[in-house]
């Protein structure tokens, strides 16, 4: 499934000079310019900022189309994946690029249960923070602690423990997330329990007291593990492209991954669900509606409608689809006829599409639409929003890392730039500046 031999090339005319660029094909999806040689042969670097128009790596995990709005991973379209199979299925298709057999799922299911625990030194690394510490700050300090306390899993070169790595890091992410909500709620953790699946036993460390039985409920297990894996990857997004970069210098997986959650915080980026249910509380009623799109429509006014728009879909997001089904199924289950934050949004929504600006810009509701009135209904604070996102995109994160440190062409990423400072000048002693 490699690139296609070039069999078309493109020329690149600068004056009256002239230079052939080798034209590469992918499986499906845009043609791309090889641009690798071109400083060597021109002396000329290319401008992209936001990289719009440059691919970075070829892979073979995740495809976008953002115009027809599809996502598959490993060829598999995100909607029969999150209809027919559950997330740890999903996490192995995108690690070994094949669905598992039964076999191999068990044993993979096995592993990962085997993992979940942490080591006992860290629950005394949280309590270094403060109670009030955003769990994402905590999520961030922790995973890349990780290799201070895993040291037989840092040597990149070796195989065995780039695959122990990966599972100790899918395997723990949702306890060390649990663990950064119960902190924040000055609640005791909640042990791992092996004979739950990956979404409920996260529930459970998350709702659990050790004072109470705790039943969870296979509904909102089930919405929870569909969320996953529609997170789970999405091709060169910035914290990939940052994971990818981190892990291009050789750094170990798990000062990598800590890399890409803190990319992921941002509010244009993961921060973005956090950002959209603050918004819908914002608007509070339909009737401001108006008031606020007429906000996101003003140049003057830094306001976006978060939840809205995408770099690569214009189109609607396939995501946001499944998620505004799991928004009604779990609202449903948990018997919340009327959600005020829903009506907001459904009919923000609405506005927007038949608003000339959104229209026009292609903007529809992406992921973090509607996921945040689902977290909040399931009893998560805003503030863990980012961190389901961060968990869920981990394996993400591994099998773009495990792809690059495999490709033997694989070099240190180190981008160029084009310099608009000052051109040289002479150091002047500080008793002469002006
Ligand atoms: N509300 C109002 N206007 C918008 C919005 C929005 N949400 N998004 C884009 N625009 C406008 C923007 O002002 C610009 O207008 P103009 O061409 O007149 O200057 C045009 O649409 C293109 O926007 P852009 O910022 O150049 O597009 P981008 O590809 O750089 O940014 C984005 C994509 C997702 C950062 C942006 O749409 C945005 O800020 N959305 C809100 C935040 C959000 O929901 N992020 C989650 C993304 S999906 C999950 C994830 O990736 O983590």
């Amino acid at each position: 499934m490699d690139a296609t031999p070039n069999t078309a090339s493109a020329k690149l005319t600068v004056g009256d000079k002239s230079w052939d660029l080798p034209v590469k094909h992918g499986t499906i999806g845009p043609d791309v310019m090889d641009i690798s040689k071109l400083y060597g042969q021109t002396g000329m670097f290319t401008y992209d900022p936001g990289f719009t128009s440059t691919a970075s790596c070829e892979s073979q995990i995740t495809y976008i189309d953002g115009d027809e709005g599809v996502l598959l991973y490993r060829g598999y379209p995100i909607e029969q994946l999150a209809e027919n199979g559950d997330f740890l299925e999903t996490c192995y298709l995108l690690l070994y690029g094949e669905l598992p057999t039964a076999e191999q799922k068990a044993d993979f299911d096995m592993s990962v249960t085997r993992h979940t625990m942490v080591h006992d030194q860290m629950n005394r690394f949280f309590t270094g923070f403060r109670r009030d510490a955003h769990p994402m700050a905590i999520m961030v300090a922790c995973v890349g602690a990780l290799s201070a306390f895993y040291h037989d899993s840092t040597d990149i070169s070796d195989p065995q423990q780039r695959l122990i790595a990966s599972i100790r890091m899918i395997a723990k992410m949702p306890t060390l997330a649990a663990m950064a909500y119960k902190y924040h709620i000055g609640q005791p953790f909640v042990y791992p329990k092996n004979d739950l699946d990956y979404s409920s036993n996260f529930l459970r460390m998350c709702f659990a007291v050790p004072c109470e039985d705790y039943k969870v409920s296979p509904v909102l297990s089930r919405a929870l593990d569909k969320i996953f894996i529609l997170h789970a990857d999405h091709e060169q997004n910035a914290s990939t492209s940052t994971v990818r970069l981190a892990g291009s210098s050789g750094a170990n997986p798990f000062a990598c991954i800590a890399a890409g959650v803190a990319c992921l915080w941002g509010p244009a980026h993961g921060g973005a669900n956090e950002a959209a249910l603050k918004m819908l509380t914002e608007i509070g009623r339909p009737e401001r509606i108006p008031e606020f799109v007429n906000r996101a429509k003003d140049k003057n006014d830094p306001f976006r409608l978060m939840g809205f728009g995408h770099r690569v879909y214009k189109n609607y997001d396939p995501r946001a689809k499944i998620m505004q089904q799991t928004c009604h199924e779990v609202l449903s289950e948990l018997g919340i006829k009327d959600d005020p934050l829903l009506d907001v949004a459904v009919e923000l929504e609405r506005v927007a599409l038949h608003d000339e600006y959104f229209i026009e810009k292609k903007l529809y509701p992406n992921i973090d639409f509607y996921s945040g009135i689902t977290l909040k209904a399931m009893g998560f604070p805003t503030a863990m929003f980012t961190v389901l996102f961060a968990l869920a995109r981990t394996v993400g994160w591994i099998g773009q890392w495990k792809e690059m440190i495999e490709d033997p062409s694989q070099r240190i990423g180190r981008p160029r730039q084009l310099y608009t400072g000052a051109a040289r000048r002479d150091y002047v002693a500080m008793a002469k500046r002006k």
